[in-house]
């Protein structure tokens, strides 16, 4: 895919900005992304692997994957040498869609006060993978604030824990949302009951993160046991206006609610999205890095420089909080 930095940018600098991305949540793969920087070798073959398949991501869980030692040096060169052939068709035969449920805790409060304003929702998530956050009503959530105790919503559900700062906004409810329908779309979407999917979706976390293992065991286990939800194969754009004319037969709101995926779409196609989701007359909650989504980025202060990866919540593209890439925090604005 030409027009991203992953396809296009020089390895090196992919590898070394990786590095910083993980910085803060995996010294793991900060460590192991820093050294193929200065590792030519390691380089030049990822280097030479396709458009996006030269994504860090794809690489570093190929290596957990495979059962890499992941330590920098001497024994992970050797290991990466011995076992390119593998690698690489691990790579080539896979795609990052880390599925991380952990991010229903920050579209709740958005979706929760949709559903209060304007009755039960028609859910359409765009880049829903193997569909574990279109299931925000299937989980409880343990939200803590810095001024008043723990607010726990949808008790007795596999529990969601997210830290919250700021001021709630009004367009923003705690409680568990009234969703009458809900699909998927994906380029490939994977099944969640498939064994040798949730081996790779465990391989795409984080080392050095058991809570996300865990949660992601138990996401799999719940939706296991609920009525399958449908999914569209196909590019968002394209796919969008008939999910969401389908969508419109069964709720009067719609939302189209996305995560970690508009990246993956290039920058013009990118550019036209909200445009796309207003035209059809649906409400849009975007999380996605700072700098993905245009509209938002430009209406965004400036951040704290540093700290731990964050994407930015919007509603209908007006950035309204700073949250955790994988969901445990929520800094409303
Ligand atoms: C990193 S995963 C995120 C999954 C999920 N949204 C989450 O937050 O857990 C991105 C997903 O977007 C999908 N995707 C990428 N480009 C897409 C496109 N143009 N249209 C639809 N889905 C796309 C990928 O296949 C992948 O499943």
């Amino acid at each position: 895919m030409a027009g991203h930095f992953y396809a296009d940018g020089d390895i090196v600098d992919i590898y070394r900005w990786f590095a910083t991305e993980a910085a803060g949540s995996s010294p793991t793969w900060q460590a192991v992304c820093s050294w193929v920087a200065d590792t030519p070798d390691v380089a030049a073959r990822l280097d030479r692997l396709p458009g996006m398949k030269r994504q860090p991501q794809l690489f570093l869980a190929a290596l957990r994957h495979l059962g890499a030692p992941l330590v920098p040096g001497p024994a992970l060169a050797d290991w990466v040498d011995r076992h390119w052939e593998q690698t690489q068709r691990t790579i080539l035969g896979h795609s990052t869609q880390t599925n991380e449920v952990g991010r229903c805790a920050v579209h709740l409060p958005l979706l929760a006060g949709l559903g209060a304003q304007a009755g039960p929702l028609a859910l359409v998530e765009v880049g829903s993978s193997a569909g574990l956050c279109l299931l925000p009503d299937a989980y409880a959530y343990r939200y803590r604030f810095t001024d008043r105790p723990d607010l726990v919503v949808g008790e007795g559900r596999p529990e969601i824990g997210c830290r919250i700062a700021g001021a709630t906004p009004a367009e923003a409810a705690y409680a568990l949302p009234d969703i009458a329908w809900r699909c998927g779309i994906d380029t490939a979407p994977l099944d969640p009951t498939d064994p040798e999917v949730g081996a790779w979706l465990r391989a795409l976390v984080w080392p050095g993160q058991p809570e996300r293992e865990e949660r992601l065991a138990r996401a799999l286990d719940t939706v296991a046991r609920l009525p399958r939800v449908p999914v569209v194969t196909g590019d968002a754009l394209e796919a969008l206006p008939r999910v969401v004319a389908e969508a419109r037969r069964h709720a009067d709101t719609v939302v189209v609610m996305h995560t970690a995926t508009l990246s993956y779409v290039p920058r013009e196609r990118r550019a036209r999205f909200g445009d796309l989701v207003r035209g059809l007359g649906a409400r849009w909650i975007s999380c996605e890095g700072e700098r993905v989504v245009p509209e938002v980025r430009d209406q965004l202060s400036p951040g704290p420089d540093g700290g731990p990866a964050r994407f930015v919540l919007a509603l209908d593209g007006r950035p309204l909080a700073r949250v955790g890439q994988h969901g445990g925090w929520i800094d409303w604005l």
